[in-house]
């Protein structure tokens, strides 16, 4: 019998945006099968292969290593049409999709009333959460309802078209509420995006069982998260969060295999924090050096092209991110878009306003608002790192600041990656 294979988890250990896309890109050369657990069309991940940019946003960033098989699973809700729109420019780019590319048949369908739902939630909301727009949170709604069509259901038109006119009437039962009425061309637009069902079906497959066989064949795969831990639905700051559990446990279920099938989870921090969207950011920048991180590092939302808040790295969350994911190792990005900067400054605890101090991440969203980061300065480097690709190159206080990151996580730090590049990384240990 051959060796029983491995399995990884890449999970985000922030708010999103940690660049998950450009170490899976690095780590699926080594794998067989890549799959995404949860999240949809709301994620975008950004990959640089040469001089080509791919922002990939429902299929894995395995897709484009040659060979590889690439799974959506059952936690993932799927927008059949941004799907097929993915699918095919990646085809134009002369990416080799055949065979290669599979759709759990648990997995939930996004259909564009679930689009009219993120709108209204967000235009009649006395706190708004900022969400993507992509119709993620009332395509969770649905599967939780027990009122979600699932890929399974294109199979039979007869339930299909039952199931779909219950989700259409419950959202105009919705809109009615706020007194709005559907979009006229509600209808037409679902038989749009359900007329691709046919074309999806014929990637349909059950991730559980092939992802099991593929491990007992000794072939090793990787568990590819979206978002990150602080946007989780029961771990993040709640209510600012997306509709998914983003963290590590979320990958088993997501995919459709046990716990114990999971090897090692790899958790991607950025070596500062950024946020985007509503809700709290403890490390926030004052307005001038918030401006000048944002340009340095080019934090521009990939989904809405919103710009992103930045904050100093902020170990309070990542030590958090470390305990709740099972952390067994950390991939740190975009070391060199610090390279400037004369000093840093790292989170180490949290200083509460009754005067305590703590290291714990704390459960109620609205306090992390009023809180004082405790910081620790440490001096920058001051030099180039994007050409560095081996630890001991890297310069003495950019070695010390990953050292410090390390030790506040909780967890070694196996990659470090100093540039948008495929070679731009360097492995450690
Ligand atoms: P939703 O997932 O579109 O419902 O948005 C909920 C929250 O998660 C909002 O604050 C979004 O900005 C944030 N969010 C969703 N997807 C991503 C992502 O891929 N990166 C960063 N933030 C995200």
């Amino acid at each position: 019998m051959p060796e029983q294979g491995r399995c990884t988890v890449v999970v985000g250990c922030q708010w999103g945006d940690e660049g998950k896309g450009k170490i899976v890109d690095v780590l699926a050369e080594n794998v067989d099968v890549v799959a995404r657990y949860q999240g949809g069309a709301n994620a975008g991940h950004t990959v640089t292969v040469t001089d080509d940019e791919f922002i990939l946003h429902q299929i894995p960033s395995g897709i484009l290593h040659d060979g590889k098989r690439c799974l959506l699973g059952n936690g993932v809700v799927l927008d059949i049409q941004r799907f097929f729109e993915e699918y095919d420019a990646l085809r134009a780019r002369g990416i080799e999709l055949e065979g290669r590319v599979g759709v759990s048949l648990r997995a939930h369908l996004l259909l564009p009333h679930h689009r009219v739902l993120d709108q209204m939630a967000e235009d009649s909301a006395a706190e708004k959460i900022g969400t993507t727009g992509r119709g993620i949170g009332p395509a969770y709604e649905d599967k939780a309802g027990r009122r979600g069509v699932r890929v399974a259901d294109l199979g039979n038109p007869e339930r299909l078209a039952k199931r779909v006119a219950e989700a259409l009437e419950h959202t105009r039962r919705r809109l009615e509420h706020v007194r709005r009425a559907p979009p006229p061309d509600l209808q037409a637009a679902t038989a749009a995006a359900l007329s691709l069902g046919e074309r999806l079906l014929g990637l349909a497959t059950d991730t559980g069982p092939e992802i099991t066989r593929a491990l007992q064949d000794g072939r090793r795969v990787l568990l590819e998260g979206a978002q990150g831990t602080a946007l989780d639905l029961d771990h993040g700051t709640y209510p600012f969060v997306t509709s998914s559990n983003t963290t590590a446990a979320a990958a088993a279920t997501g995919v459709g295999v046990g716990p114990t099938a999971i090897d090692a989870v790899v958790g991607v921090v950025k070596a500062y924090t950024t946020r985007v969207g509503e809700g709290p950011l403890p490390t926030a920048l004052e307005p001038v050096m918030d401006e000048k991180l944002r340009r340095l590092g080019g934090e521009f939302g990939a989904t809405t092209g919103r710009p992103r808040r930045c904050g100093w790295f902020d170990s309070v969350l990542t030590r958090f991110a470390a305990q709740v994911n099972g952390l067994t190792g950390v991939a740190v990005t975009k070391l060199d878009v610090l390279d400037t900067l004369p000093e840093l400054q790292v989170a180490t605890a949290y200083r509460l306003p009754d005067g305590s101090v703590t290291e714990s991440f704390p459960a109620d969203t609205w306090a992390l608002s009023k809180l004082e980061p405790v910081y620790e300065c440490m001096p920058g480097w001051e030099e180039p790192t994007s050409g560095v690709r081996r630890l001991e190159d890297l310069p003495k206080r950019a070695r010390a600041y990953l050292d410090r990151i390390e030790e506040l996580t909780a967890a070694p730090v196996e990659w470090v990656s100093v540039g948008t590049q495929r070679s731009q990384i360097i492995p450690i240990g």
